[in-house]
């Protein structure tokens, strides 16, 4: 049985894609069937592809993280198993989008899955390299951990 993750930050070009690309990535390893996708709770870079600084930090670990951004909509909570928020602000404003209490429950802070309850994906786009190499670091430090979770059946 496959699980769909969403993953979702403000912009859908910087963490969120990486975040996408790292879970994918760490399924892949593990033999877990997941679905994922991302979007962002903002629409002004909808069509756009990853920010070029993003692509370029992940790229030179062997990551490839590509996509064009879309926004968050309402029936994304019907079309996914799990809605993952890259920072708490992003968690509050899918918490507020979420149709019923049920699909409340299905969204989570990514870094909760590495243990660090409470931890956002720092926002790297108005910094420098170091923020984006950072970025890619958490993403699967985190998607390890969520796939241990799928996998044990904690979530999803
Ligand atoms: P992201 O990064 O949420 O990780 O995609 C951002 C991208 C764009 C903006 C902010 C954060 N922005 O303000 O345009």
């Amino acid at each position: 049985m496959s699980t769909s993750v969403l993953m979702v930050c403000l912009g859908n070009i910087c963490r969120s894609p990486t975040a996408e690309a790292a879970l994918r990535e760490a399924a892949d390893d593990a033999g877990l069937d997941v679905t994922v996708d991302s979007a962002g709770t903002g629409a002004w870079h909808v069509g756009n592809r990853p920010d070029a600084r993003m692509r370029a930090a992940a790229a030179e670990v062997g990551l490839d993280v590509d996509g064009a951004a879309r926004q968050v909509e309402v029936d994304d909570f019907d079309r996914f198993d799990l809605l993952v928020a890259m920072d708490t602000e992003n968690l509050a404003n899918l918490r507020r989008l979420a149709p019923d209490e049920a699909a409340r429950e299905r969204v989570h802070l990514f870094r909760s899955f590495a243990g660090d309850d409470g931890a956002s994906v720092p926002d790297p786009y108005y910094g420098g390299r170091d923020g984006f190499v950072r970025v890619v670091e958490l993403c699967r430090e985190a998607a390890a951990g969520l796939v241990d979770a799928i996998r044990h059946g904690r979530v999803g």
